[in-house]
């Protein structure tokens, strides 16, 4: 095979990119020489780029019921009361009459508590309350769960059962008992130990007694704040994570972590930003807030839990900093009026990554982790791009320069563009139809290599499938995969987004807010779509080297956006790097099209193993999917290759993708 020189892959690529631009230029060979064999070339004697080691990572959000409901491990729904100020949703009286109060707060955080008359409790008629979870709490064999309550009594001293029981009330699975209650807020405990029962969800957590307490006109009353259950979580972590989902996750091994949003960062209005020094301490000190995406958080999951979740999963934070806009155009005046926004995110900075001598680093080792967290990256603010007053620009100054005075090693990110500093990185968002993703998937190729603003892809996503994308997702994904890993000496990190839905409930006020989610679970259950599979290998098998790559007679098709130039879109999509540590080359290839398609690989400067492997994930057609009642439908296969070399041919299926992983000899 012919060496590729350094001029002629330039001018390929140049060629390539002006046939990409030039609508005209497309008609010509390439269309009439479909015949022909694809060729894909790599030059593993040049190596454009070093691969970013943080290419892949998480976006998440409080969105869909990522975490209440989701990854956090809590069961309970609406266990501070907060969830609506008229009425105690989700809640249910069982014999009992029950309200909220106000005049019997926890503390200033918890100010409404949840009062039940239990006056009518008779020995064979407990009077209580019961709660379903998140669409059903999940009942496993031989599983300890942790419940815990705050209550008082009032003519009432308990004793009170703790229970899970089935919805219909027929099978109690687990159960304790606190013997007494005083008549002063006190937190009680309950083991609940299950036998070998089998899997359910439909079912509740019940707190009941038998005794009415009554004292002549007096009514045994009891109030409730906080009350919680949790399963066991993921390494065993108290106010931990749900297993299931982090194993997911682990899998995919990410890199990073940009949190907590996202719209979630920002709020509708700026008192419902998520106010980071009300998510730390005791979970039972903390308020909760609303969410923009129209659910009440009791922020459970605050600061500390997303810097564990980084710990755990080794990845790093990228922490995003509210930056004084809120989602319905609200924003704070660049000046003294930001100042104080500045300050809580120099003090947010200070707990994630200060020594304890710091004010902020002494107060997260007094939550319970003395260590610093390592931070590299700080994003200021989210899609601020919506600011229609222009004041980002401004914002943006003030908080870039107060970072880098007190932290000048950090990586500062924009969200949009602007004039007044030089961000370290722009976040850029993109949501797109699987063609749009294809058509742009080249556009990295053309980015200034000596620009000193490098790129975050922070939201991404093909948005075909719903609640989690289908395999025409995949391939849209996957072909954008290969854009940013081509150019991820600039693209330094990305990351899909939304990560997580609850699928319980996929009607209107439900359990979704997003149509198209890379995860998805129930109570019980959680899987991957085929985007995520898609992902997983993208970011498990890849080199630390990007290689010089160029193509020929790629197959086009046409495509017509609305109200925009008739194009063609390539049909096969791939891109190279290697290890430098023992010479495997990953070679990428999609083949988004209906046909099986035979490629020829050419790769020069290496000598190349006979055997070798290939992961892919395909699939009959582009609408088949997982779903969490057939989770595993479309998963990547591995199988050994042999009949390697630096010039070899290779039919890859219909709607697939896949990795190569070839050995040098
Ligand atoms: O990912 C869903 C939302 O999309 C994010 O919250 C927001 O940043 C974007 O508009």
């Amino acid at each position: 095979m012919k060496k590729l020189s350094l001029a002629f892959l330039f001018a390929a690529a140049n060629v390539a990119l002006a046939q990409m631009d030039n609508p005209a230029m497309t008609n010509a060979p390439e269309t009439k020489a479909a015949p022909a064999v694809p060729t894909l070339q790599i030059d593993a004697g040049k190596v454009t780029g070093k691969a970013s080691p943080t290419l892949y990572g998480l976006m998440t959000e409080e969105i869909n019921y990522s975490y209440e409901g989701g990854l956090y491990g809590e069961l309970i729904r609406n266990r501070s009361f907060k969830a609506d100020p008229a009425k105690a949703i989700y809640w249910d009286a069982i014999r009992s009459a029950i309200s909220l109060d106000k005049s019997q707060p926890l503390n200033s955080a918890l100010d409404v508590s949840l009062k039940v008359d239990v006056s009518k409790a008779s020995k064979n008629s407990p009077a209580g309350i019961a709660n379903g979870g998140y669409w059903g709490i999940p009942v496993r064999p031989k599983t300890t769960y942790h419940a815990s309550f705050y209550a008082k009594g009032s003519h009432f001293s308990g004793p009170l059962t703790v229970a899970i029981e089935s919805n219909d009330g027929k099978t109690t699975f687990a159960s304790g008992t606190v013997d007494s209650i005083s008549g002063d807020w006190k937190k009680y405990e309950v083991t609940l130990t299950t036998a070998d029962v089998p899997v359910s969800k439909d079912n509740k957590l019940v707190i009941t007694t038998t005794k009415p307490g009554t004292f002549f006109n007096h009514h045994g009353t009891v109030w409730f704040q906080q009350v919680s259950l949790f399963p066991p979580t993921y390494d065993h972590q108290a106010n931990g994570f749900r297993p299931d989902i982090m194993q997911l996750l682990a899998d995919m091994q990410p890199k990073f972590l940009r949190f907590p949003g996202g719209n979630y960062l920002e709020g509708d209005y700026i008192n419902e930003r998520f106010n980071w020094k009300q998510t730390v301490g005791p979970v039972e000190t903390r308020p909760g807030h609303r969410s923009p995406w129209n659910y009440w958080s009791t922020d459970g999951m605050g600061l500390l839990e997303f810097l564990n979740w980084c710990e755990d999963l080794h990845m790093q934070p990228v922490l995003a900093v509210f930056a004084g806009y809120a989602l319905r155009h609200d924003y704070v005046k660049p000046g003294p009026d930001l100042a104080p926004y500045v300050q809580d995110a120099l003090d947010e900075i200070e707990y994630v990554a200060g020594s304890t001598n710091t004010l902020w680093g002494a107060q997260r080792a007094k939550d319970g982790h003395p260590a610093p967290f390592a931070l590299n990256y700080v994003e200021v603010g989210n899609e601020d791009w919506f600011d229609r007053s222009g004041s980002y620009d401004g914002r943006f100054a003030q908080f870039y320069d107060a970072i880098k005075a007190k932290y000048p090693q950090l990586q500062i990110i924009a969200t949009a563009k602007v004039k007044s500093r030089v961000p370290d990185l722009l976040d850029e968002h993109y949501y797109r139809s699987q063609e749009e993703m294809e058509l742009h998937a080249l556009d990295y190729d053309k980015y200034p290599r000596d620009s000193k603003t490098k790129i975050f892809v922070g939201e991404w996503a093909t948005r075909v499938g719903s609640p989690t994308p289908n395999m025409a997702g995949a391939l849209g994904d996957a072909a954008w995969m290969t854009g940013m890993e081509r150019n991820s000496d600039i693209v330094l990190i990305s990351s899909y987004a939304p990560l997580f839905v609850n699928v319980s409930d996929l009607g209107r006020g439900g359990s979704m807010q997003w149509r198209t989610d890379l995860i998805g679970y129930d109570a019980l259950n959680s899987y991957g779509s085929p985007a995520y599979y898609a992902q997983k290998m993208f970011s498990t098998m890849r080199g630390d080297e990007i290689l010089a790559t160029d193509s020929q007679n790629i197959p086009l098709k046409d495509y017509q956006p609305r109200n925009r130039p008739k194009s063609q879109i390539r049909q096969i999509f791939f891109d190279a790097t290697r290890s430098s540590q023992n010479g495997t080359i990953y070679l990428k290839v999609v083949n988004e099209s209906g046909e099986p398609q035979s490629v020829k690989i050419q790769i020069s400067g290496a000598s190349i193993a006979p055997e070798g492997t290939a992961t892919v994930l395909k699939a009959n057609n582009p609408d088949e999917t997982n779903s969490i009642q057939d989770r595993e439908k479309i998963v990547p296969t591995t199988e050994k290759v042999d009949g390697l070399s630096a010039d070899f041919t290779r039919e890859f299926p219909p709607y697939s993708i896949t990795v190569l992983e070839l050995r040098s000899k």
